[in-house]
């Protein structure tokens, strides 16, 4: 593949914190956060970044940049006649599976957004005392309804399919370089909105306040796998990307930029909500996942002035982060197709989007009619989610590390963190020794805890 490269600095920097910042930074982050620690777990999750975040993204970043390949001929390319392009499968099967789920949630956002433009959102709202019940109610009659979900979720697929059909650079670097800015503006007008209210010092103090008392091996395990899935890593995205960096980007700087990017923007977050939550007296609320941001923050705006204009702002700010994490995820698998297949870009975008209309669907309907279909107590979506995240995503980038760290030559890494020796060389022994030794053993604790957890 890939003669097409992203055209700047600032756009390939923008496509790959889009892909990182998704629902994770937004719903899970902060909640996470406030219950395991406050600033004791940002410091947790700071280092999981620094030992095994940063880390396992440059292996993948030297896979992709070094091959200039889809997920699985990057491991081809570099071992050919060897069983290692598995481990590309396995990332595009995994990146399908989430993304056939993640369609859903990011088709919520868009009926939210809808809503909140007609105003539908705020309609029956009485008195102040059965918002809590009404918002609650309104947002299981959505989800669990058959029809509208399904139409929400169509709606993101056919938008995954023009922005990819577009192409790399005037449809996937293009959107990013638009959507990236009014998203982080829009981070910063919430959080200055939220931090003027009168309770936000208190809001502040419960996110930040330091508790080491509740950092435990588990709580740690915990930090790993959300920087893990914050970045995006193990799906395939960073190396399908990374395919598109020119010759010259220098991986560790772009690795950090990343991070540090994506952790501003979760933190930021928790920075919105909990000053809010503390003012508008919802600390008993339910501070994560779908309540958090369909039931507790509309709760919020309604009690603003402009309740509307707030709600429609904060479901455009959702659906941009959803937006930009499904198009890096089903990129990965076009990518695969137009390389390994030969396949126009027209034909591999549809050979993506397609089944989705079937398998999405059925994700969706899991919370409707087809609830009764239960494997291992999990229904469709639920299912897909923990098979894949937890199982799928540690695994490919345990077998990635060991790959890049143990059976292809060593100069291969060297040569990607230094481009060649062009740029410092100071930091590549301290990431060789952690893909060889420590991102390994810390991903199988990780793998070995989700297993505990089935
Ligand atoms: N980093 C993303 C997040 O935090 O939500 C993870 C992700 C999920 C990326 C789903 C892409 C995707 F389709």
């Amino acid at each position: 593949m890939s003669k097409v490269n992203f055209s700047s600095r600032i756009g390939l920097i923008a496509v790959t914190v889009g892909s990182a910042v998704g629902l994770g930074n937004i719903w899970r982050f902060p909640a996470e956060t406030q219950a395991n620690g406050g600033g004791a777990f940002i410091l947790i999750y700071v280092m999981c970044m620094l030992v095994l975040g940063i880390p396992v993204m440059l292996a993948e970043f030297s896979l992709g940049r070094g091959t200039q390949s889809d997920a699985e001929s990057a491991f081809k390319k570099l071992k050919p006649k060897s069983k290692w392009n598995v481990v590309g499968i396995l990332a595009i099967i995994a990146s399908y599976m989430i993304l056939s789920f993640y369609a859903v949630v990011a088709g919520w956002t868009f009926e939210y957004l809808v809503q909140s433009i007609t105003g539908n959102l705020f309609s029956g709202i009485d008195s102040i005392d059965r918002m809590d019940a009404t918002f609650h109610h309104k947002m299981e009659e959505f989800i669990c309804s058959d029809i509208s979900p399904l139409i929400s979720t169509y709606v993101i697929l056919a938008l995954n399919f023009f922005i990819l059909l577009a192409g790399v650079q005037k449809g996937i670097e293009r959107m990013s370089n638009w959507m990236m800015p009014i998203l982080f503006i829009l981070l910063l007008i919430f959080a200055g909105v939220s931090l003027s209210l009168p309770d936000s010092i208190q809001g502040i103090e419960y996110f930040f306040k330091p508790d080491f008392s509740k950092i435990t091996p588990h709580i740690i395990v915990n930090a790993l796998g959300q920087s893990f899935f914050s970045l995006s890593l193990g799906m395939g995205i960073l190396i399908t990307y990374s395919a598109y960096y020119p010759k010259k980007t220098k991986l560790v700087n772009t690795a950090f930029t990343v991070s540090l990017l994506d952790l501003l923007m979760a933190v930021l977050m928790g920075i919105i909500i909990f000053p809010a939550v503390m003012s508008f007296g919802l600390e008993g609320s339910q501070l994560r996942g779908t309540t958090l941001v369909f039931v507790t923050l509309p709760e919020i705006f309604a009690q603003m002035p402009a309740s509307q204009l707030w709600a429609v702002l904060f479901f455009l700010l959702l659906l941009i982060a959803a937006l930009t994490s499904t198009i890096s995820i089903a990129e990965v698998t076009v990518a695969w197709l137009q390389n390994s297949f030969r396949q126009s870009r027209l034909k591999a975008c549809v050979f993506v989007i397609l089944p989705l209309f079937l398998l999405s669907a059925l994700c969706s309907l899991s919370f409707g009619s087809l609830g009764f279909i239960k494997i291992a107590g999990l229904n469709i979506f639920n299912l897909l989610d923990t098979v894949a995240t937890n199982i799928l995503l540690p695994t490919v980038a345990l077998l990635t590390c060991i790959f890049i760290g143990w059976s292809v030559k060593t100069d291969f890494l060297k040569n990607q963190i230094t481009n060649n020796g062009k740029v410092s060389q100071r930091i590549y022994p301290v990431i060789s020794f952690i893909i060889r030794f420590i991102a390994p053993i810390l991903l199988l604790l990780v793998l070995i805890s989700a297993f505990f957890e089935l």
